[in-house]
C-alpha cells in the first residue's frame, strides 16, 4: 500500500491501486499534456473542500505562493508579515521579489502570536503590508484574529494552509480564509500529487489571472500573443487524476492520521504540541525537555531507522533572514529546541508502532 520498505519515513505518500488505476486511465485517455478533464475536475473539488468559488492547480505550493506574490504585484515596497516558525517556502517568493520580510513568534500552538502580529503591524505601519498566515503542521492558525487586524491595518491577508489540506478551523475548512489560500501536494504531505499545489479563492479575477500566469500568460490567440511575462507552473493533468484519487482517501487518511496521534498520546508519556481542535493530524510533535533530550531521541529513532526531524528551525535563525526584523521569537526559538516531529505516515501499522514504541520509552 505504502512505499515503506524497512525505514519508517516521517510522512511518505500513502498510495495504491486507486491512484495507480487513475493514473492509467488519464494516460488511456491521451490527455498526458498538462491540460485535461482531470485539471478541471481536481480544481472543482478542490475548491469544494476550501468552501471556496474557485481553485487553481499549479506543480507545488511554492509555485502558488509565487503566483500570488505576482498577482499582489509583491515587490521591495512591500512589507511581508510571517510566523518565524513555517518552512522557507512561506516566504521565498516574496524574499525573491525583494520585499522586507518581518517575522512574528508563536503562541502556545505553534502558529503566529497574533498579539505580535499585531504589535509588528502597528509598530511598522507599512503602507503595502502583507500577512501570511500559516496553517502549522496541520494546525490552523486564528483565521478570524488575523483577517481582523489585517482589516484594522489595510493588510492582505493570504493563508499558507500547505500542511493543513482537510483540517478545519471553527467550522471553516483550512485555506478558507483571506483573499486566497495555498495547499501542498508535495510527497510528504497528507495528501499528493508527487509534486502539486493550489491556490483557492472566491476571487474570480484573482484565479483566472493566475490560471493564465501559470501557463506563459498567453492570450487567446491562435499564435504566440503575450502581453506579459508568465510561468510554466500548472499541474499536469496525469498527476491531477493522482490527486483525485487521494482526495477520495482523505476522509479515511484523516482518521488514520488522528489515531496515529492518539496512539501517541497514549503512548508517549512527554508532552505534545497539542493540535488546535478540527487539525488534520499531518505531523504528531514531541515536546522534549531540552535539546538534549531532543537530540537524543532523535539519535534513537536514527538508530532504528525511523525518520524522526526537529521542528522547523524558526525563519529568524536562518542565516539568510538575519537581517530581517522579529518580533518575539523565544517561543518559535523554544520548540525548535525541543521539538521533534514524530513519525505519522497514513500507512503506519502496528508492526512500525512497535519498532516506535522501543524509541520513545
Ligand atoms: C508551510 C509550507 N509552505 C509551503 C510549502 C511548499 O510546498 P511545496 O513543497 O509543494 O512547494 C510547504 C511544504 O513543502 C510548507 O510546509
Amino acid at each position: 500500500m505504502s512505499n515503506t520498505k524497512s525505514r519508517i519515513f516521517l510522512s511518505p505518500p500513502f498510495v495504491g491501486a486507486a491512484e495507480r488505476a487513475a493514473v492509467a486511465r488519464a494516460f488511456d485517455s491521451g490527455y498526458v499534456a498538462p491540460c485535461g478533464p482531470q485539471v478541471d475536475e481536481f480544481e472543482r473539488m478542490l475548491a469544494k473542500l476550501a468552501g471556496r468559488k474557485y481553485a487553481v492547480a499549479v506543480s507545488s505550493g511554492t509555485a502558488a505562493i509565487d503566483l500570488l506574490m505576482a498577482e499582489l504585484g509583491v515587490d521591495e515596497t512591500w512589507t511581508v508579515f510571517a510566523p518565524t516558525l513555517t518552512f522557507i517556502a512561506t516566504v521565498g517568493p516574496a524574499f525573491h521579489r525583494g520585499a522586507r520580510l518581518v517575522f512574528a513568534d508563536s503562541d502556545a500552538t505553534g502558529n503566529i502570536d497574533v498579539s505580535l502580529l499585531e504589535k509588528a503591524l502597528g509598530s511598522l505601519r507599512a503602507k503595502k503590508a502583507l500577512v501570511v498566515g500559516v496553517d502549522l503542521y496541520g494546525n490552523c492558525c486564528d483565521y478570524g484574529a488575523i483577517a481582523k487586524l489585517c482589516r484594522k491595518f489595510g493588510a492582505v491577508f493570504v493563508t499558507d494552509a500547505a500542511e493543513a489540506v482537510g483540517a478545519m478551523r471553527e467550522g471553516r475548512p483550512a485555506g478558507s480564509a483571506g483573499l486566497a489560500g495555498v495547499y501542498s501536494f508535495n510527497g510528504n504531505k497528507i495528501i499528493t500529487t508527487s509534486g502539486g499545489g493550489a491556490i483557492v479563492t472566491d476571487d474570480r479575477g484573482l484565479a483566472e489571472r493566475a490560471r493564465k500566469r501559470a501557463q506563459q500568460s498567453r492570450e487567446k490567440c491562435v499564435w504566440y500573443e503575450h502581453k506579459e511575462v508568465g510561468y510554466n507552473y500548472r499541474l499536469s493533468n496525469i498527476l491531477a487524476a493522482l490527486g483525485l484519487a487521494q482526495l477520495g482517501r482523505l476522509p479515511a487518511i484523516l482518521r488514520k492520521r488522528e489515531a496515529n496521534f492518539k496512539w501517541y498520546a497514549k503512548n508517549w508519556k512527554g508532552d505534545l504540541l497539542a493540535p488546535t481542535p478540527g487539525a488534520n493530524h499531518w505531523l504528531t510533535v514531541a515536546l522534549l525537555a531540552s535539546r538534549r533530550e531532543r537530540d537524543r531521541l532523535l539519535r534513537r529513532f536514527a538508530a532504528a531507522d525511523i525518520e524522526a526531524r526537529p521542528v522547523w528551525k524558526p525563519l529568524h535563525l536562518q542565516p539568510v533572514f538575519a537581517k530581517c526584523r522579529v518580533f518575539g521569537g523565544e517561543v518559535a526559538e523554544a520548540l525548535f529546541e525541543r521539538g521533534v516531529c514524530l513519525p505519522s505516515g497514513t500507512g503506519l501499522k502496528s508492526g512500525d508502532f512497535a519498532r516506535i514504541e522501543t524509541c520513545i520509552s
